[in-house]
């Protein structure tokens, strides 16, 4: 993208490509801020917090499911899709929320689950009721269990969450469910259930909304032979288009026809795709002629390390330009480790020690206290101002901004994730990074709700709150307000040039306008010679004209800035 187009991105609203260079900010609204003191974050709370993300300089929010949910996967099981949890407010709260966010220039996404629906949503309750051979089945995907009483589920496959894949329902049919027992996978073969996805797209752009987030975008169509394959033959199937579950080609059928939908509003909507597929399969689901944009997972199972974050930068907006999309950049969201902590968990130098990708080991069960706390934060300030630098668009998640850890200490009868349950403990599951934020020091649930939290908030949360952070110039929160401020005039073009350092811990490159991102992975400091006078952002201050070890540097040569 040119300059000029740029800057028309920035200056008119209206524009299609905002979502090329945006900072999106993830909203798990569940855990945000509870306004009606039920100890569920809500609608009104982020109403409330419209200040705070407007003062944070993100260009959108990312809202993960808000619909009507048992909550048996955090909100990822819907049961209505054109509707607001009443435990979280009400469709006029959700249109004053997009009125108060678009009126602080804040675009909103929300978040699309179409591969599965919650077993309360009406059309499986009225499957259960209408019985085999129904219409109502044939929305889902029911089947005959196997042996002389087809009591044998139809596979032994098991699901994402752990536990079996097949459920038996009360009068003997078997349904499949790739998640939790409570998420029945729909049947897109079905016309009905691809037009009422459609209807729910209108639905929710006719309200303003102007972009969508699709959840497991890789696992909606499926092909189901006469008999199945066991779940060791499946393993075998290569994942090239034609795998019976995964990242089937026939899935852009179903986005082609989206795309329609998003491009018959002013500006288009825009789509991202959260699809867990190998690198060449990415840009088909970040193709125009698709979703447009695709999550890009990489760093999330990537060390701190020059060399790695090096490869995967370039490898991304190679496949970017394949697709003419633009790359996206991940740290931190709702189903990861904390990034802060992945990075303060050693690294592996043998097989007993802490495996290198410290956000499973810790999931695994894994000792919280070998955790370096500042040594983690140091390391994330510095990879997310790499991040902010780099061209495409960056996702940050709600508490990363304060510099929040992975809560890993939760008690086994307050734990939500299926995952946690399905795997009787083994794996202690995604509650940990989604624990209410502390708005505030002191108080009921640190400021997050006058009724505590539905997820215990440990005591060191005090050190991490929001109104002392905003206050502390040196604080993360800081950090974060002053990068994004600066992103908007220092953004541009959307490739880089790498620079070499003469070391192999300290990586450099240079946007088209001069912009420069310096990041010493390092220990040893790392000197910026005369560019330390044009450095207009650090995550730690520099020692003279030298750069410490494990922090990151912006430099604006003069002018850039105006
Ligand atoms: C996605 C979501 C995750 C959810 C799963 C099933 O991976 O990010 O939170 O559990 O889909 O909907």
């Amino acid at each position: 993208m040119t300059d000029a187009l740029l800057l028309e991105t920035r200056e008119g609203d209206k524009t299609a490509a905002w979502w090329r260079q945006a900072a999106v900010y993830q909203i798990y609204p569940r855990s945000f801020a509870d306004a009606n003191g039920d100890g569920l974050g809500d609608i009104p709370g982020i109403l409330s917090r419209v200040d705070y993300l407007a003062d944070l300089g993100i260009d959108a929010v990312w809202l993960s499911p808000f619909y009507p949910s048992e909550l048996a996967d955090g909100g990822y099981d819907v049961a209505d899709y054109r509707n607001v949890d009443p435990r979280l407010g009400t469709l006029e709260d959700f249109d004053a929320m997009v009125e108060a966010l678009h009126a602080r220039g804040i675009r909103v996404v929300v978040d699309i689950v179409p591969n599965h629906t919650s077993d309360q949503h009406a059309w499986f309750q009225e499957a259960l009721a209408a019985g085999r051979g129904s219409a109502a089945r044939e929305r889902y995907i029911f089947r005959e269990g196997e042996g002389p009483d087809g009591s044998e589920p139809p596979a032994d496959w098991v699901s994402t969450f752990g536990g079996p894949a097949w459920h038996r329902v009360a009068d003997g049919q078997w349904y499949f469910h790739h998640f939790a027992t409570e998420q029945p996978d729909l049947n897109w073969d079905n016309p009905e259930v691809r037009a009422d996805f459609v209807k729910t797209l209108r639905f929710w752009s006719d309200r303003g909304v102007d972009g969508f987030r699709i959840d497991v975008a890789h696992m909606l169509t499926k092909d189901f032979a006469e008999k199945l394959p066991t779940s060791a033959e499946l393993d075998l199937i290569p994942k090239d288009g034609n795998h019976p579950l995964i990242d089937r080609d026939d899935v852009h059928e179903i986005y082609a026809e989206w795309r329609q939908v998003f491009n018959s509003y002013d500006p288009p909507r825009t789509a991202v795709a959260e699809a867990w597929v190998a690198a060449d399969r990415v840009p088909k689901y970040a193709s125009p002629e698709s979703l447009g944009q695709s999550f890009n997972f990489d760093l999330l199972e990537a060390d701190f390390d020059a060399p790695e974050f090096r490869r995967i930068v370039t490898e991304n907006l190679a496949l970017a330009a394949t697709s003419g999309s633009s790359s996206t950049w991940v740290l931190s969201n709702h189903d990861v480790v904390r990034h802060a902590t992945r990075y303060g968990i050693p690294v592996a130098q043998d097989s007993d020690a802490p495996t290198r990708h410290g956000g499973q080991w810790l999931l695994d069960g894994g000792d919280e206290s070998v955790l370096d706390r500042e040594k983690g934060a140091r390391r994330a300030t510095a990879a997310t101002l790499f991040l902010l630098g780099l061209p495409g668009s960056t996702y940050l998640y709600q508490g990363e901004e304060l510099g929040l850890h992975e809560v890993a200490a939760i008690p086994a009868e307050d734990r939500q994730d299926p995952t946690f349950f399905r795997t009787g403990g083994e794996e202690i599951g995604r509650d940990g990074c989604r624990v209410p934020l502390p708005w505030s020091a002191d108080g009921d649930s640190f400021g997050f709700g006058s009724a505590g939290a539905h997820l215990p908030q440990p005591a060191w949360f005090a050190d991490y709150s929001a109104d002392a952070e905003a206050s502390d110039p040196s604080s993360t929160l800081s950090l974060y307000r002053e990068a994004l401020r600066l992103r908007h005039p220092l953004q541009t073009g959307e490739t880089l040039e790498w620079i070499e350092t003469g070391r192999a811990d300290v990586l450099r490159f240079a946007r088209p306008n001069g912009w420069q991102v310096v990041t010493n992975f390092g220990a040893e400091a790392f000197d910026l010679g005369a560019d330390a006078a044009d450095v207009v952002l650090s995550s730690r201050a520099l020692e003279g004209s030298a750069l410490p070890g494990e922090a990151t540097a912006w430099i604006a040569p003069a002018g850039l800035l105006g």
